[in-house]
């Protein structure tokens, strides 16, 4: 059995990381997507909430796509090389959007070979994603705006709850409807 892990921060979850876990369903007999902090961001969701709203995610897509239900989600308490070792992973799978992805990425795969020998594997984000992100999604939520078509169920009302704690006011709903073309 082939163990991977899709590492991320997560916060939140995205369609474009969703769309990453699902072809590595595909491709690997165990996938695990591990929950991680990345020093270089403040992060707004606490770590089981971030795992709690991928958890959803992937079992809602587990109904109808079966790989999906071989899925698992955990938190990566401390280096990710010690987690792939204690999960027995032989391998890291990471999107990446373009080059900004690469050259952020590129260090941190390396450094996890250096470390352990575990190898990265890039897939390449899916284009209709590459404008995706979880701190864009963030500030859009921050100020009102819709991100409905851009992340799984219940992630919107998460950061809703998250940023109004940390502002200490409630957040604006989205005043904009979804349509089947782009925003009314
Ligand atoms: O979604 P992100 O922020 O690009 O993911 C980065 C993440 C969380 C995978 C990375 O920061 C990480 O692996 N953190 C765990 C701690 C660790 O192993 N740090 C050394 C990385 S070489």
């Amino acid at each position: 059995m082939t163990t991977v892990v899709c590492p991320g921060s997560f916060d939140p979850i995205t369609l474009g990381h969703l769309d990453i876990v699902r072809r590595a369903a595909t491709m690997f007999d165990d996938v695990v997507v591990g929950i991680a902090k990345n020093p270089g961001k403040s992060g707004l969701l606490d770590l089981e909430t971030r795992a709690e709203l991928v958890r959803a995610a992937v079992h809602g897509l587990a109904r109808t796509e079966p790989a999906m239900s071989r899925v698992r989600v955990d938190v990566v308490p401390g280096l990710l090389v010690d987690f792939c070792r204690e999960i027995g992973a032989v391998a890291v799978v990471k999107g990446l959007r373009g080059g900004g992805d690469f050259d952020a990425e590129q260090p941190m795969a390396l450094m996890n070979r250096h470390l352990s020998g575990v190898e990265t594997i890039f897939l390449p984000g899916d284009q209709r994603y590459a404008h995706v992100a979880s701190s864009l999604v963030k500030d859009i939520v921050r100020h009102g705006g819709p991100v409905d078509d851009l992340v799984p169920a219940g992630v919107v009302a998460a950061l809703r709850t998250a940023l109004g704690q940390q502002l200490g006011r409630s957040v604006a709903q989205p005043v904009r409807a979804v349509t089947p073309h782009g925003r009314a």
